[in-house]
């Protein structure tokens, strides 16, 4: 998840474009760059880190002219760097790219096949010479961009420049969100709402599929028209927008917490997007390093984590047990670094993290790899320190997490270690064909299961209210909703600062029933899976002892209706992809009780979105 932003009109581009891509640096910050039309010829100036160094390069190399564009990465292909900072050039053209081109590795070998010469890793510098070839024989720029696009698969927002033409900008979407703004005497572009508003509040928002050609002549009216990559013309409705700037950041959401909680299908077709061989059931993860030979020798894996991540860990367990058939040890980061654990040269070791950086995992990846065991990252920050030391990595695309309590990193950890379970599994000989198309299908069905559950946010809120005065809540789970549980009552005392247990619901006779009262909220997680009749059991423990019973429930399971005070409804899914379901309804519950005591969300107390001291 990038941020790009374009501006042709009258006024002086630089400007007003890193105004832009500073409204957008909650989208990616590792490195940016800007490319602006003098008249004669296109300037390109690019800074690796946060946007404050590409603002100081421009301090010392002013960019003079009204047209341009800019962008602020989040690294996807190609590690954080100057060269592989946007706006990437080609013979005549710049451009800009947010999103990831499926089919690159094939356009790259067909254009190097034809001499062409690649100064950066990046997918987006394809498309570059995609244009420039196409340049030669067409029209414009804007039928260069679309002989350019229809050879191209997968997720992209673009603006484009060329030199040979001073007034026009063309910018283009598919997958990744752009929009297009009308100022007075100005045209612009840009991934959301927020780096536009300054300038206007008149927008287009284009479609997938959609060219659009923005041309601010010199001296003349600035005009815009929009096709379709391969069709004719199409109009689009000018919206007027009444947000303030800073909702816009927060695309109109009260926090990033919970605009990222609505983020989550995106961030898991994103993660998903490219991986899957749905044909053959089987995934496509070469990044990680694991042959077939290698998968098949593997004694035993290790998962290691922290926090959040170590609960998508836990989940990871189960999906690698069942689907891979190879024993799983699931540690904590700091426990594992403390102890004389021992690897062997045939333990894989997964560290699971958001940031990439947390002390203890890396701690822990070192002492396994001191001993010789492979080491494979699952990160979603590209290059970041426990990646750069894993013999291969398996990143999750959720792009950047504002929000200090992980929501769509977690569900888009949940998918990389399914897709990692599944590999293994085909390469084990523990999965057949079918099977693994099977497990790959129900996976690509969550985004649209998520997107069903977020609908019932308001009704989540409802239920919210009944946790706002509770100084305890237990939350229960068996199997994979066991770690549900405790994800579920971790975000609940990471944001509202209540006193919060997830428990094995097996377990709650050992012990924790003894809490049960008329005070106490228990949360129950409990769809229609392999332990439901149990799980069934444990709610009838709770409310015989008068316990307040919030049950997650599969959508039309009249007996937990009869049984609950409170019920959210899950819809009805393979077991399998569960845990990326029910952990939606307790982020909601989380941020809705936090919220509704007035909390920092975004930023809970005591705590920091990567710890990277001991
Ligand atoms: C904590 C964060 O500092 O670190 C949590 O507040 C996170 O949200 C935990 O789960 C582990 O971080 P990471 O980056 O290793 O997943």
């Amino acid at each position: 998840m990038c941020g790009i932003v374009g501006y042709a009109g009258k006024q002086s581009a630089a400007p007003i474009i890193i105004d832009g891509l500073r409204r957008l640096e909650y989208r990616g910050y590792d490195s940016a760059g800007i490319a602006v039309h003098d008249g004669r010829g296109i300037e390109v100036v690019r800074a690796l880190g946060k946007l404050r160094a590409l603002s100081d390069a421009l301090a010392a190399r002013p960019l003079g002219g009204s047209l341009g564009i800019g962008h602020t990465r989040w690294a996807t292909h190609g590690r954080p760097s100057e060269e592989n900072a946007h706006p990437h050039v080609a013979g005549q053209v710049a451009v800009v790219h947010n999103g990831i081109i499926e089919n690159h590795a094939a356009l790259r070998r067909q254009l190097a096949a034809d001499g062409v010469r690649f100064a950066s890793d990046t997918d987006t510098e394809i498309i570059a010479h995609l244009v420039d070839r196409a340049l030669k024989s067409a029209p414009s720029l804007f039928e260069a961009v679309r002989a350019a696009l229809a050879q191209v698969t997968g997720a992209y927002a673009i603006a484009v420049l060329s030199k040979a033409e001073p007034g026009t900008m063309v910018a283009a979407r598919h997958g990744s969100p752009l929009v297009i703004g009308y100022g007075d005497g100005e045209l612009l572009c840009g991934s959301d709402i927020s780096a536009l508003l300054q300038h206007t509040r008149d927008m287009v928002f284009l479609e997938d599929g959609d060219v659009a050609e923005l041309k601010a002549p010199a001296g003349g009216a600035p005009a815009a028209r929009i096709h379709t990559v391969t069709g004719g013309a199409v109009e689009r409705p000018v919206k007027r927008i009444d947000w303030s700037p800073t909702m816009a950041e927060r695309g109109g959401f009260k926090h990033f917490m919970l605009k990222e909680i609505h983020e989550q299908p995106d961030a898991i077709a994103a993660t998903l997007r490219g991986r899957l061989d749905l044909e053959g059931g089987d995934v496509h993860a070469g990044e990680i390093g694991v042959s077939a030979e290698t998968a098949r020798a593997i004694r035993r894996v290790y998962l290691v984590a922290c926090g959040t991540s170590y609960h998508a860990a836990l989940i990871g367990r189960y999906w690698i047990e069942a689907l891979a058939r190879v024993p799983v040890v699931v540690e904590l980061g700091s426990e594992l670094a403390n102890r004389a654990a021992v690897f062997f040269e045939d333990d894989l070791v997964v560290a699971v993290s958001q940031s990439g950086e947390t002390f203890d995992t890396l701690a822990a990846v070192k002492a396994a790899k001191a001993q010789g065991a492979r080491v494979l990252a699952v990160a979603n920050v590209l290059d970041s320190a426990i990646p750069r030391l894993a013999h291969g990595s398996l990143y999750t695309r959720a792009g950047p997490e504002i929000g200090v309590a992980s929501t769509k990193c977690f569900t888009a950890q949940l998918a990389a270690l399914y897709l990692l379970a599944v590999y293994l599994g085909r390469r084990r000989g523990a999965l057949d064909d079918a099977r693994g198309r099977e497990l790959l299908e129900a996976l690509c069905a969550v985004p649209g299961h998520i997107h069903s559950l977020l609908g019932d946010a308001d009704y989540v809120r409802g239920v919210a209210t009944k946790l706002v005065d509770a100084k305890d809540v237990l939350f229960l789970g068996r199997g994979y909703n066991y770690p549900i549980a405790l994800e579920g009552a971790l975000k609940l005392k990471e944001i509202s600062y209540a006193h919060a247990e997830g428990y094995a619901a097996g377990e709650m006779k050992h012990g924790p029933i003894a809490l049960i009262d008329a005070e106490l909220p228990v949360v129950c997680i409990a769809p229609k899976d392999a332990s439901y009749d149990k799980t069934l059991g444990n709610v009838n423990e709770v409310r015989a002892r008068d316990g307040v019973v919030i049950a997650l429930a599969t959508r039309g399971d009249e007996a937990m209706h009869d049984l609950a005070q409170h019920i959210v409804w899950l819809p009805d899914a393979p077991e399998t992809v569960l845990p990326l379901l029910t952990v939606v309804p307790l982020q909601l519950l989380a941020y809705y009780v936090a919220a509704r005591k007035g909390h920092d969300v975004d930023q809970p107390r005591n705590l920091a979105k990567t710890v990277t001291v001991e």
